[in-house]
């Protein structure tokens, strides 16, 4: 690799972020990404020496076997080092660096009249009272929690709390259904669940804890609900709008399992000492969607997280130590966990946490809370910047964004004409775009510019972070030199890779290893062009990437089967302007069903209510047959190009009844 020199359009680094930037021109980045691949045990020896170790490391930085002819797969980083996530990322800073009255977050309401700054110190005093809570309720090292809260600061105290005690945190996203929650507690065997009375996202009043008692409920119809206490916090009724709008959510309880979050934390001593973990224990199950519709428990560990989030933190976003930086995901996502818990906080960052949405209580919001508290970084999706760019530019001029430097991206692939918006718009054509490419999966960021040293070409996430080894390979597993384009797999772990499925060792060698021995398949397909940098091009298994948020065909075709008419359905994504892509549904009904908008509309509605409002579909395609190869198989490809009205659909001579196309075409939805 040299540095690189192109024919396109590039974007080269601003002259003013090089002076104090951590790595201030691609050549360093060339020698420090060496350096990590030729010598990783220095490289990363480096990073972990700025951490707190109660003993140290008795193996390697890294071990590992990515080959499963050779055997089982595993990683394991600093294997004897015993240490405490919530330690390193508080104590560490108010006890040995002196943070303790720096503001760790700036919490923005739903409401713009609700915010309040919480200072590293304070942070530490709410998490150990935490931590002593969870510990009277019988939680102990080694045991699950769920965790079903929105954006509030007891979020983030939660999770530190487990970290502390040694618990392993499961975090729903408080926007999925009830089914999927009961799911994801059911699979990880959770004996507490947190969650808030109720929470406002807009203007929409949300019933939380109802929705939570009826995941527990189903949890406990399965026969299989390990919960035996919920502790519940008093958000909407303490935080958000008082008097007549509180008693609108009437908050159901059973006292034998439920707990006043307030109540218990009154008395709660504020000295918790942190449980002294292994390296390789666990920190937290977070569920991805799978392919085979059944989330998959992502199981990240202590130390090797905590090197890849700080290190990626500190890089990616160059960070110091007056910056106000903002990542507007969901701690629900890995987004969150990684960039807006462990990688600031373990730099000892000031970060915004935000609860609202971007267009509440107007389309400028996002500007606003920039102006408000002079944000430096700012870390957003492809979504949102499309969702945006709909107003024009009129929201954002009545704001100050000249406190921007960095600006970022993360979720899927962002389109020429986002990033260009994004750029100029609100970056004001002063802030470098880091297009930041990750899954759940990977912990942090596997292929990312870094703001001060590499020029940007608008919609590639260029080049592997330090650690990093990709490579693209050809369908018979043959790796490709220079230019092409195929599966996009990583040779060698880096600390912050997830080290199993929970409780399913085999299907995380199955999903990730089994394809191509010796390498981490992705899922995603990559070009690499001339210049080496990398290109997403999207999802190549059967996962739909809506609105950022990755769900398996499988899963909602499961959701639609379940509708008494529907006998049979499909399920292929379709681009949409906002959301990348969206849900385009083929169902056959059973006989003697009629299809009509009052179907489309129960359909849909099932939809939301067995996943979530993110998995809505936006069609729904009467298919009086779907078409299938001789042995049965639904050709997704061709249903792809129907729902795209791509009418070149090639070779059709696998199908058993090719006739099926063309009706299906007639049948197709135009708009929404
Ligand atoms: O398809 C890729 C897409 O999101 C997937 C991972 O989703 P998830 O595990 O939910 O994590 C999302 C946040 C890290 C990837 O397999 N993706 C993520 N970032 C990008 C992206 N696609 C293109 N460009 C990106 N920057």
């Amino acid at each position: 690799m040299v540095v690189p020199e192109s024919q396109e359009k590039m974007y080269y680094p601003p002259d003013d972020l090089k002076g104090d930037a951590h790595v201030p021109d691609f050549n360093s980045y060339l020698a420090l990404y060496r350096k990590s691949l030729e010598n990783p045990e220095a490289f990363w020896k480096e990073i972990a020496d700025e951490f707190s170790w109660k003993k140290p490391a008795t193996g390697p930085m890294l071990q590992y076997n990515f080959d499963v002819t050779k055997g089982n797969i595993y990683v394991k980083c600093m294997e004897g080092a015993k240490t405490n996530m919530c330690y390193n990322v508080l104590d560490r800073l108010v006890k040995e660096r002196n943070l303790g009255e720096k503001v760790a977050y700036y919490w923005e309401g739903n409401s713009p009249d609700h915010h309040m700054a919480i200072t590293y110190r304070q942070l530490l005093s709410q998490v150990c009272r935490c931590a002593n809570v969870l510990k009277q309720m019988g939680v102990k090292k080694g045991d699950r929690v769920s965790i079903y809260l929105p954006m509030i600061p007891e979020l983030v105290y939660t999770m530190l709390a487990c970290a502390r005690i040694g618990a392993v945190h499961c975090i729903v996203f408080a926007g999925f259904s009830s089914e999927s929650l009961c799911e994801r507690m059911v699979d990880a065997q959770s004996s507490v669940l947190v969650t808030a009375d109720g929470v406002y996202r807009g203007e929409k009043l949300i019933n939380l804890k109802q929705i939570a008692d009826e995941a527990l409920e189903k949890c406990r119809e399965k026969a299989s609900s390990s919960v035996t206490k919920c502790l519940v916090i008093k958000h909407h009724a303490l935080r958000t709008k008082s008097g007549a709008a509180c008693n609108k959510l009437q908050t159901p309880w059973d006292s034998d399992c439920d707990v006043w979050w307030d109540e218990v934390m009154r008395d709660s001593p504020e000295e918790c000492e942190p449980e002294w973990l292994d390296a390789e224990d666990p920190l937290f199950i977070l569920h991805t969607s799978g392919s085979t519709g059944k989330p998959k428990g992502v199981l990240h560990t202590v130390a090797g997280y905590l090197l890849y989030t700080s290190l990626t933190f500190k890089y990616v976003f160059d960070h110091h130590h007056d910056d106000v930086y903002w990542c507007t995901a969901d701690i629900g996502w890995i987004t969150g966990h990684s960039y807006i818990t462990y990688g600031p906080l373990a730099n000892g960052a000031t970060s915004v946490l935000f609860e609202g949405i971007p267009v509440h209580p107007h389309v400028g919001r996002f500007w606003e809370i920039i102006e408000k508290y002079k944000v430096t970084k700012f870390y957003t999706a492809p979504t949102a910047i499309r969702l945006l760019m709909k107003y024009g530019r009129e929201p954002l001029q009545k704001y100050d964004l000249s406190s921007l430097r960095i600006l970022g991206t993360v979720g899927e692939p962002i389109n020429p004409e986002a990033w260009q918006w994004y750029h100029e718009v609100v970056g004001q054509g002063r802030c470098p775009v880091v297009d930041t490419f990750w899954q759940t999966e990977t912990g942090g960021h596997v292929l990312t510019p870094l703001p001060a040293a590499t020029p940007l070409k608008p919609g590639s996430a260029t080049f592997p972070f330090f650690g990093v080894e990709p490579t693209i390979l050809n369908e018979h597993g043959e790796e490709l030199e220079g230019e092409g384009e195929g599966y996009l797999v990583f040779r060698r772990p880096w600390p912050g890779i997830m080290r199993t499925v929970y409780r399913n060792h085999e299907r995380f060698e199955n999903t990730y290893f089994k394809k191509f021995p010796g390498f981490y398949l992705t899922g995603d397909g990559c070009r690499r062009d001339k210049d080496g940098y990398y290109w997403i091009t999207g999802r190549i298994d059967d996962m739909l990437n809506v609105s950022g948020h990755l769900m398996s065909t499988a899963e909602v075709e499961a959701a639609l089967t379940e509708h008494p008419a529907v006998a049979e359905a499909a399920v292929v994504s379709r681009p949409h302007k906002v959301k990348g892509e969206c849900l385009y549904c083929f169902v056959t009904l059973k006989d003697s069903r009629e299809f009509n908008h009052k179907l489309v509309e129960e359909v849909k509605r099932l939809v939301r209510e067995k996943i979530g409002p993110i998995a809505t579909p936006d069609f729904i395609q009467n298919a009086p047959a779907l078409p299938k190869t001789r042995s049965g198989k639904i050709m997704r490809r061709i249903l792809r190009q129907i729902a795209r009205n791509e009418k070149d659909l090639g070779d059709l001579s696998a199908l058993a009844d090719p006739k099926v196309v063309e009706e299906l075409f007639s049948q197709r939805c135009e708009a929404a």
